[in-house]
């Protein structure tokens, strides 16, 4: 399938089922992502690999904590965004799938939140293209990370991504119209 048919099919998934992943999938959906772009090449990412069952259900631990803060002050806008999706405070994600793929961002380094999710977009379209699913969670709070994985200075926590295979179908959210998005020449003079 070529890129634009990956993109189209990709969605964020919410349910995993616990099936392991290959080692060769593993490293093929990596291996993609290391060939991104990023700011002056300074690749400013690393990745933990989280497997171990008690660490996952810790990170899950921490994260619906700091989740329950996090609905308490959210807009009612976005309580309605994620009452639509299944989005709660609850994460059974970061227990149900096999691998977490913990994305570490160095602060320090040009651009590096661009490099970093221009990356995280050739993740998942690699992961799409070996049928394996995956879900862009990003703690509303992510200090944590720092003591519990052992984070260097500068190193911060910018996503979770848990890959593994999917326990549902989950309907396409939908996109504004292209056409609307793109202008010719200045803002808001229609065309491609
Ligand atoms: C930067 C970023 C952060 C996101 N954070 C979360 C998150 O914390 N929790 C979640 O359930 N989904 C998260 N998502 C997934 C989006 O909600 C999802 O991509 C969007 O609703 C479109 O759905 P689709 O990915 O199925 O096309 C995030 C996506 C992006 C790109």
């Amino acid at each position: 399938m070529d890129i634009l048919g990956l993109a189209r099919r990709r969605r964020s998934v919410r349910r995993f089922r616990s099936d392991p992943i290959s080692e060769e999938d593993l490293r093929y959906v990596l291996e993609a992502a290391h060939y991104s772009p990023s700011g002056a090449n300074r690749q400013p990412w690393r990745y933990i690999l989280v497997r171990d069952p008690g660490r996952k259900r810790r990170i899950r631990e921490i994260c619906e904590e700091v989740e329950k803060r996090f609905y308490e002050r959210v807009p009612q806008w976005f309580l309605e965004f994620a009452r639509s999706r299944g989005i709660t405070w609850r994460k059974p994600h970061l227990t149900d799938a096999p691998v977490l793929i913990v994305v570490a961002g160095y602060r320090k380094s040009p651009h590096w939140k661009e490099s970093v999710w221009i990356m995280i977009g050739y993740l998942l379209l690699a992961a799409e293209e070996r049928g394996l699913a995956t879900l862009t969670y990003t703690p509303s709070d992510t200090r944590w990370a720092k003591e519990f994985f052992g984070l260097p200075d500068g190193w911060g926590l910018e996503t979770i991504i848990p890959i593994g295979y999917p326990e549902e179908v989950p309907s396409f959210p939908g996109r504004y119209r292209l056409e609307d998005l793109i202008y010719s020449e200045e803002w808001g003079r229609r065309g491609l």
